[in-house]
């Protein structure tokens, strides 16, 4: 069967069996090798990934059920932190003419233009941002950081699990290329400040990813620091 997805700001087309899984989809079709595969019960985490804006797991969802959806890994995560530093500030998705340079793209609009090059599921590529692909997320530094990775196969489901949580609490806004406008979970008023998830948010955020190596404490400590930062920086 035919399926459409919005993978990592980019659509993609597929043609497989109706019988596919999701992590299946992910691994073998698109080649998001980030998503690992565990114990295929949805019990470990391993393949969790974000569909528009939840956390799921890849191998007890059918590739069919993300048809015309979003869905975000790993290795999107430098489209979220080009996100995050303002590459992308207005909510309309780009004009075709923008995007491809036609009538209504202006080349003296520089503004625009990068708007463009942010949206545009075509363009946002390695080749087009390479320096935003040598960083890392805050998340994922603090991981480094905290020494919450030891065999890292847990690693990816758990930095997907609290970044639905960041987005949820509003520390952060997952950017989409399929809605018109971004979706900011938690709606504070202006002047309220941001405030970072509990112990026992973090700790109910990562139930659903299980770790035979750290004992959970140091990515606990490394989610907790990241949300300090994000918290901050504002
Ligand atoms: S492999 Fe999907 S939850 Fe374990
Ligand atoms: S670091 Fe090995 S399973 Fe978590």
């Amino acid at each position: 069967m035919k399926l459409s997805v919005a993978l990592n700001a980019e659509q993609r087309e597929f043609d497989v069996p109706a019988n596919t899984t999701l992590l299946s989809l992910l691994r073998e079709e698109a080649g998001c090798f980030s998503v690992k595969h565990g114990c295929e019960t949805g019990d470990c985490g391993a393949c969790a990934v974000i569909v528009d804006g939840r956390i799921v797991n890849a191998c007890i969802l059918l590739a069919a059920q993300v048809d015309e959806r979003e869905v975000i890994t790993v290795e999107g995560i430098p489209w979220v932190m080009a996100s995050m530093s303002g590459a992308a500030q207005h909510n309309e998705l780009p004009e075709a003419s923008d995007v491809e340079g036609g009538a209504g793209h202006n080349s003296s609009d520089s503004n625009a233009a990068s708007k463009s090059s942010f949206q545009n599921p075509e363009a946002f590529s390695r080749e087009e941002h390479p320096s935003t692909y040598e960083l890392l997320h805050p998340l994922q530094q603090a991981f480094v950081d905290a020494h919450a990775i030891q065999c890292g196969y847990c690693t990816p489901g758990m930095i997907l699990s609290s970044l639905a949580l960041f987005a949820e609490k509003g520390l952060i806004e997952l950017p989409s290329i399929k809605r018109k406008t971004r979706v900011t979970p938690v709606r504070r008023k202006p002047g309220i400040k941001k405030l970072p998830p509990s112990e026992q948010e973090v700790r109910e955020a990562l139930a659903g990813n299980l770790c035979r190596c750290t004992g959970y404490l140091k990515p606990v400590e490394a989610v907790l620091r990241a949300a300090e930062e994000l918290v901050s920086e504002g």
